[in-house]
C-alpha cells in the first residue's frame, strides 16, 4: 500500500515525474543534478515547488529538527514518520528515504527488510544508506530487492565516532583511494548514484570521472555530477553546527523569533485579533439568543456540577 494520497495536483506544473532512469539521463546531458533535504508536507512541498530534482528525507532530522547532537539517535519509526508526510507534500521529485543507524548494519534480512518499509509504509521511490565496501553487498541484496539505492561516502555521520568527529575525508594519498575504491565497489553493487559529503574537490571531481553512475556532492567541490544541501543549513534554521559548505539562501530563523514577538506584542496590547480576524453573528440571532437567556442564570453555582 502506497502512503501517497490520490488528487494531490503536482505543485511542480506539468513537469515529468523524477525517476532513477530520468535521473541517469539528466546525468548523460551533463545537467547538474539537484538535490535538498525535507522532513515533513511544508517543507516537501516548497522543494517540489521549486523544481528540484530529488528529495533526500535525510537522517539529519536528528539534529535539525529532533535536536540531537548528531544523527545516531533517530529511529526507523522516527524516519518513517517524517517520510510519509514528505510524501504527501512531493510529487514530481524523487523521493528518497535514509536508512538511520543500525536499520541495515546488523543482517542482510533486517537491511531488506527495513529499505522496503520506506516505499511500502512511506511513498518513498529508493534508499540511501551510509558506507563503502563493508556495505557493498548490503546494498546489492537491496537492489536485488527491487529497491533502487544511493550510496553514500566521504564523511559519513554515522560513523562519526570512528572517523573521530566531523572531518574532510580523503586527504591523503591513501584515504583518496580507499574512498575510490568504495565508490567503485558501490557502483558495481547497482546504486543509482553516490552522495560525496566532505571530500576535496580533486577528490570527488576524479571519483566523478571514473564512475558511469551521478555523483551528489556536499562539501565536495563543483565536479560532482550534482549537488544536495540540508534545507534547514539553506533556510538558515539551524545555527549548532554549519560546516563551511552550508551556503545559506535565506535566514528564517529571525524572521521565526520577529513573527512570534511581534504576535505577542500585539495579544499584550490588545491589537489582535483585529475585525478582520473576527466572526459575527447576525443582530437578529443576537437578539434571539440574549431574549432566551434573559431569565437563565449566567453561571452554575460553585460544586454545583453539569
Ligand atoms: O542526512 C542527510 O541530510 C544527508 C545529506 C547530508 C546528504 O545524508
Amino acid at each position: 500500500m502506497s502512503a501517497k494520497p490520490q488528487g494531490l495536483e503536482s505543485s511542480s506544473g506539468n513537469r515529468p515525474k523524477v525517476t532513477v532512469l530520468s535521473l541517469a539521463e539528466k546525468h548523460r546531458r551533463g545537467e547538474p543534478i539537484t538535490m535538498l533535504t525535507a522532513y515533513d508536507y511544508p517543507t516537501a512541498r516548497a522543494v517540489d515547488e521549486a523544481g528540484i530534482d530529488a528529495i533526500l528525507v535525510g537522517d539529519s532530522l536528528a539534529m535539525v529538527v529532533l535536536g540531537h547532537p548528531n544523527t545516531l539517535a533517530v529511529t526507523m519509526e522516527e524516519m518513517l514518520h517524517h517520510a510519509r508526510a514528505v510524501s504527501r507534500g512531493a510529487r514530481r521529485p524523487l523521493l528518497i528515504g535514509d536508512m538511520p543507524f543500525m536499520s541495515y548494519q546488523s543482517d542482510a534480512g533486517q537491511a531488506i527488510r527495513n529499505a522496503g518499509r520506506f516505499l511500502q509504509e512511506a511513498g518513498m521511490e529508493a534508499v540511501k544508506l551510509e558506507g563503502g565496501r563493508p556495505v557493498a553487498e548490503t546494498a546489492r541484496n537491496i537492489v536485488r530487492a527491487g529497491i533502487p539505492v544511493m550510496g553514500h561516502v566521504g564523511l559519513t555521520p554515522q560513523s562519526l565516532n570512528t572517523l573521530g568527529g566531523w572531518r574532510v575525508q580523503g586527504r591523503s594519498a591513501p584515504s583518496a583511494r580507499a574512498l575510490l575504491d568504495d565508490a567503485l565497489a558501490l557502483e558495481d553493487a547497482g546504486c543509482f548514484a553516490l552522495v560525496l559529503e566532505s571530500v576535496p574537490e580533486r577528490v570527488a571531481a576524479h571519483v566523478t570521472e571514473r564512475l558511469g553512475i551521478p555523483t551528489i556532492g556536499i562539501g565536495a567541490g563543483a565536479g560532482t555530477s550534482g549537488q544536495v544541501l540540508v534545507l534547514s543549513d539553506l533556510l538558515g534554521l539551524y545555527d549548532r553546527f554549519t560546516p563551511k559548505f552550508a551556503k545559506r539562501y535565506a535566514e528564517l530563523a529571525p524572521a521565526m523569533v520577529g513573527a512570534a514577538a511581534a504576535y505577542r506584542t500585539e495579544v499584550e496590547a490588545r491589537q489582535f485579533p483585529a475585525r478582520e480576524h473576527t466572526y459575527a453573528i447576525p443582530d437578529e440571532e443576537w437578539r434571539g439568543f440574549l431574549a432566551a437567556t434573559e431569565n437563565a442564570p449566567t453561571k452554575l453555582a460553585k460544586g454545583t456540577s453539569r
